[in-house]
């Protein structure tokens, strides 16, 4: 059994005197289609070992007592008064969860719960989404909502938006709830529309290289790549065709026509985002006929496009991207999720990761002062009851 279920498992009893129901719910990882899920494009996420875990309980009073192991912190929860905490920024991934419920005329019983994780915070690895589906996976099953596993993911991503303020697209909290071990989800944002993918990497793994830095950019700069996206959408809607549904289905021809047009920086923007579509998708292709030197490729192009077009890197990242994509062992470098820090996503031979990393670690202290960390990526289930 996981360490952090025993631990959340031991604390739980040992507060509440009675048994809770244990959730785990994964962080993810991302292997190609960024800033496309709020487009409604493709993406290709896989649900990682890594996880929040969630041990839960009705509590039978008004209020609720919750402990969060990682921050160190307990508080006293009223469920009568649903509004942001300002001193205890986890409480608002579950009190975000618990609004929803309630905006859908689900009354939600009161419960005591004790949470812990291993997913690196600020990793890019998503563990606030992985925290905010297991609330909600826990809150379904204990009032005995039964609402499915789309619908949930919905939900969260709103809790996310509108209690939090970042106004992410459906991705992570999809990633995390729909998970499944070995393989990657193809996801059509527009839709939800879902296949899985078996991830046959063959003798590659997929490995993460951490910066150690998250810009604090990154939530102002995602929410105005979100407008800039709208505002090219409205654009080709009011010259072209007013019922192309989203900026990931636009022609590039349409884009081409409308250079002179366009502010440069909604073109680049525009541009990124149709190729980033076009390019997962062929991307896709290869992953299924074992074409995985042509799949990296297209990783690092990713990459390239993120840092020019889309314009959401920074230094470290790309110094981690620069500095192993010509390397025999790689076949594919990029940065990962959102953007300004968090991690990069490889393609490595797994009999070269050891003494990449070696190397790579000594260039990037030197540069930054800041040393490497490294995760390998296992593949794992989505959100889940596991005890
Ligand atoms: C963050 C958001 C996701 C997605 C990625 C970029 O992780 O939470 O919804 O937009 O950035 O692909």
């Amino acid at each position: 059994m996981n360490q952090l279920q025993i631990t959340v498992n031991q604390v739980f009893i040992d507060n509440f005197k009675k048994k809770p129901m244990i959730v785990r719910s994964p962080g993810r990882v991302n292997l190609i289609g960024e800033h496309t899920d709020y487009n409604g494009g493709f993406v290709l996420p896989a649900a990682t070992d890594k996880a929040a875990f969630l041990a839960v309980a009705p509590s039978n009073l008004e209020t609720g007592k919750w402990i969060s192991i990682d921050m160190k912190e307990t508080i006293e929860v009223d469920f009568k008064e649903i509004r942001p905490l300002q001193n205890h920024a986890w409480a608002n991934y579950i009190l975000g969860v618990i609004q929803q419920f309630e905006n859908r005329g689900m009354k939600v019983q009161p419960f005591d719960c004790v949470m812990a994780g291993d997913i690196p915070i600020g990793s890019g690895m998503s563990s606030s989404a992985a925290l905010e589906s297991a609330v909600g996976y826990a809150i379904n099953e204990i009032n005995g909502f039964g609402i499915d596993k789309k619908t949930l993911a919905k939900l969260v991503q709103q809790a996310e938006n509108e209690f939090i303020g970042v106004k992410c697209g459906i991705m992570d909290m999809f990633a995390s709830i729909h998970g499944k071990e070995n393989n990657v989800i193809r996801l059509n944002c527009e839709t939800l529309d879902f296949e899985y993918f078996p991830l046959n990497l063959g003798d590659h793994k997929i490995v993460l290289f951490d910066t150690g830095v998250k810009h604090n950019l990154v939530e102002s700069e995602y929410n105005l790549r979100r407008l800039q996206c709208e505002e090219g959408l409205a654009f080709f809607r009011k010259h072209f065709d007013d019922t192309i549904p989203n900026l990931s289905q636009v022609p590039l021809a349409w884009l081409q026509a409308s250079k002179s047009q366009l502010n440069s920086k909604v073109y680049h923007r525009c541009q990124y985002v149709i190729e980033e579509n076009q390019r997962i998708l062929s991307a896709c292709e290869d992953l299924q006929a074992g074409r995985l030197n042509d799949f990296g490729i297209k990783m690092t192009a990713t990459h390239e496009g993120l840092r020019n077009l889309y314009g959401v890197s920074c230094s470290e990242l790309d110094f981690l991207v620069d500095s192993v994509w010509h390397e025999k062992s790689v076949l594919g470098s990029r940065m990962m999720g959102g953007g300004f820090g968090g991690c990069t996503i490889n393609l490595i031979k797994s009999d070269s990761i050891d003494e990449l990393y070696n190397r790579l670690s000594v260039k990037y202290e030197r540069k930054t002062g800041i040393k490497l960390k490294m995760y390998c990526v296992v593949t794992a289930n989505g959100t889940e009851i596991v005890s």
